[in-house]
């Protein structure tokens, strides 16, 4: 007999598929927002939930009010800043993510932002959509190369170390920060830092690849964005949380940083207003891991966690 999943968003066909292979699967209508009452009327006899990180919050409320027949909680991310686990272990209601199978896409975007920002990606596509391009000069766009630059990696995980591998192959030098330093398979001739601000002090390039925590949030603001050599160029593929926008916005306009690309945003979708007008940055609407094959990956990893939960077997991608 499947087990009965309640899904709270929307998922391309193939998706559904894979889920539909292993469980009895509901999906919410459309506008649909998990909270009390007439959504959790929807949800009450399901035993397992499928959230996303962008549209569902389960803070400590919500999940204390969750009905009492849900037993795990899957979200369709690697970030689980949106879910407060503790409430959840609390509660007994056991939680899982996707890690790993979204590396390489967030990884394939993180190097995008890289260029985008660089080679000034905005300015060209808006040239050329004005239709006042006159044709190639040489004072036209010019860029900065990624190649021989050091490239600070804040945040070494699965998706760090990704971006890691493409950028050796930019011919970038590679300089990292992490809460722990990475055995040498991992690190790979990096260069550690064991603060911040010695990282800070040498990235011409510098990535956000770390997710939201108390101590990461705010982390790239006025103070540390004066420790970047000047004219550098910053990219997040993290979470919008670890940049303070007013910030990173006013040293962009002064050209304090030169450039930023960006693929993830506080408050999204309501993106501060200060970045949609300015040239040097490239934005991209939170596509890091939206690849189909990604997206399968994450189908697949969730059935994997959640079918292991139901024979009460462990598995890696379990996390509360
Ligand atoms: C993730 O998996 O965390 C992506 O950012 C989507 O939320």
């Amino acid at each position: 007999m499947k087990q009965s999943l309640f899904v709270t968003f929307d998922l391309p066909t193939e998706v559904r598929r894979i889920l539909e292979a292993s469980f009895n699967v509901s999906y919410a209508p459309s506008g649909f927002r998990l909270q009390p009452g007439v959504a959790f009327d929807l949800v009450q006899g399901h035993l397992l939930l499928l959230v996303s990180a962008t549209q569902d919050r389960l803070d400590a409320a919500l999940i204390a009010g969750l009905p009492d027949t849900i037993r795990a909680i899957a979200t369709y991310s690697v970030g689980h800043d949106h879910i407060d686990l503790q409430s959840a272990r609390a509660r007994g209601i056991a939680v899982f993510s996707t890690p790993d199978v979204l590396s390489t896409a967030c990884a394939e975007v993180g190097m995008l932002l890289l260029l985008g920002a660089a080679r000034r990606v905005t300015e060209s596509v808006d040239l050329l959509r004005s239709g006042n391009w006159n044709g190639w000069t040489p004072t036209q766009l010019n860029g900065t190369s990624l190649s021989g630059k050091v490239l600070g990696i804040f945040g070494m995980g699965r998706i760090g170390r990704e971006i890691a591998k493409r950028a050796r192959g930019f011919d970038m030098n590679i300089h990292y920060t992490n809460r722990l330093r990475l055995p040498p398979d991992q690190e790979q001739g990096a260069t550690y830092h064991g603060s911040p601000e010695s990282l800070l002090a040498v990235s011409q390039f510098l990535i956000l690849a770390c997710p939201a925590t108390p101590e990461t949030t705010g982390f790239l603001n006025a103070r540390t964005i004066g420790m970047l050599p000047k004219g550098a160029i910053v990219a997040n593929i993290g979470r919008g949380a670890v940049v303070v926008d007013e910030d990173l916005v006013s040293a962009l306009a002064s050209g304090r940083i030169a450039a930023a690309g960006l693929d993830v945003f506080n408050n999204e979708p309501n993106i501060f207003p200060g970045y949609s007008t300015l040239p040097n940055v490239f934005m991209l609407p939170h596509i890091g891991s939206s690849t189909l094959e990604a997206r399968q990956a994450m189908g697949a990893i969730v059935v994997h966690g959640l079918t292991a939960f139901g024979m009460g077997q462990p598995t890696p991608n379990r996390i509360a």
